[in-house]
């Protein structure tokens, strides 16, 4: 008898580690939840990020039956099988949509100690804007307006390196401040930069075909981006999506070849080599690997072995164990109450944050609004608020 039930005990688990088909067997329900019908959002400018310290990649999800989207992350290794419950984890509830806000999603984590993350939303009078979100699933400061930025972050000394093409410059200034970006680092157009943090680097893609080599602290501040060494000329201009670098190697995302390639930084206009014959929406360096969004699919590829492997795949239709919207923790039971309303509808609980007046930034019944009222926000695209 005990061998039985040992052995039954053995096949639900097996069962339980594929994947979830009720919400029961997510552990906490109906804190954890079984879900399925997620669509992958990448189209709209939304980027992948890698969390280095806890070794997971972020995404931004939306799952057919709740409003908000979810910044989502998995673990750098395909490794579902070994670990069911939290494979998928839920970062963010990106509540705060209103009228004149769109939420977008993920642009880029800030770092590993804070969780904060930069968010895209799109407003109807200023286009898009970069916006810190936090953990508690509240937006921060605006950073930068009219044209989302790309940053690098260094929690350790409080510094954030800010290329704008809004403003055509490189800026130096602390984390997260509002409509302060600090001193100005390098003048010129900037599309996109990065280091891979060797003797301070900083490759500085002009937006338009170059790539050029500066510094994380140059010894002249103001310099013009084109007069720097250059490091790559791209024969089609307007044709680089994206670039990472590597310790090694510069890699770049071609919209036209629909490839990434990599070519080696001792040698850049040597021989390129494709990496990936696909164009993802988004891509990233780290530790040997291109980590990529395409169709529906969050995937890594080995630059040496050009081994491709799927982590995450919207497509499949796959249920998956999810904390219910806003809750964090382990057992997914995590709400701090002394700022949010836990808010139950149809047996589905979820943790939303109050704002300064006391109202939640959402709602789902008259009386959780100071007003007596909940209804939908005017052209907001269906989000309820008091
Ligand atoms: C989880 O519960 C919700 C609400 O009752 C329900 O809509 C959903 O279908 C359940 N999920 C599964 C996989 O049974
Ligand atoms: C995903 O699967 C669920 C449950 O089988 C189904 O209700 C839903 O329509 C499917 N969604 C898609 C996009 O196929
Ligand atoms: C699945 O999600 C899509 C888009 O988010 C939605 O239109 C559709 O109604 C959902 N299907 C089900 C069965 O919930
Ligand atoms: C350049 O400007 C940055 C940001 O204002 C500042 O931290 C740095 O000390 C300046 N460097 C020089 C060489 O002036
Ligand atoms: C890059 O190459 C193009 C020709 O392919 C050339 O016209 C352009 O001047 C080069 N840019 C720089 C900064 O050297
Ligand atoms: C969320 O966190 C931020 C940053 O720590 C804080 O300023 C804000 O008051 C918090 N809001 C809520 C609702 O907890």
């Amino acid at each position: 008898m005990k061998l039985l039930l040992s052995l039954l005990l053995l096949i639900s688990i097996i069962s339980y580690s594929k994947s979830c088909d009720s919400n029961g067997s997510c552990g906490n329900s109906p804190f954890t939840l079984c879900k399925n019908n997620v669509t992958l959002l990448e189209n709209d400018g939304q980027r992948i990020d890698i969390d280095k310290t806890n070794g997971r990649i972020l995404f931004t999800i939306k799952y057919g039956d709740e409003f908000e989207p979810r910044v989502v992350s998995v673990p750098l290794e395909p490794s579902e099988q070994a670990n069911p419950n939290n494979y998928l984890k839920s970062q963010n509830t990106l509540y705060g949509q209103t009228t004149y806000t769109k939420v977008i999603g993920l642009i880029q984590l800030v770092g590993s100690v804070s969780q904060d993350i930069v968010i895209d939303i799109e407003r109807r009078i200023a286009g898009p804007t970069s916006n810190i979100f936090f953990p508690n699933n509240t937006i921060g400061n605006e950073l930068t307006w009219n044209q989302i930025g790309n940053f690098i972050f260094k929690e350790t000394t409080n510094t954030q390196y800010t290329c704008w093409p809004y403003s055509s410059k490189i800026f130096k200034g602390d984390i997260g401040k509002y409509n302060d970006l600090g001193g100005t680092l390098y003048n010129g157009p900037c599309g996109e930069m990065k280091t891979n943090d060797i003797n301070n680097d900083l490759y500085i893609y002009d937006g338009t075909s170059v790539i050029y080599k500066g510094s994380l602290n140059p010894s002249t501040n103001g310099t013009y981006i084109r007069d720097l060494p250059i490091v790559y000329n791209e024969t089609k201009p307007y044709t680089i999506k994206e670039f990472d670098i590597s310790s090694t190697d510069l890699y770049y995302s071609n919209t036209i070849d629909k490839k990434i390639y990599s070519v080696s930084l001792a040698d850049t206009f040597g021989p390129k080599k494709t990496i990936l014959s696909d164009l993802p929406s988004s891509f990233q360096y780290y530790n040997n690997f291109i980590f990529y969004s395409l169709n529906g699919k969050i995937g890594r590829v080995n630059v040496v072995s050009g081994l491709n492997e799927i982590l995450f795949d919207s497509s499949l239709n796959k249920s998956h164990c999810i904390c219910a919207q806003g809750f964090q923790g382990e057992s997914c039971d995590h709400c701090d109450q002394s700022n949010n309303l836990i808010s139950w509808v149809n047996g589905i609980p979820r943790c939303i944050p109050l704002t300064s007046d006391g109202n939640p930034i959402t709602c789902d019944y008259d009386y959780q609004c100071k007003t007596g009222t909940c209804r939908e926000v005017p052209i907001s695209g269906g989000v309820k608020g008091c």
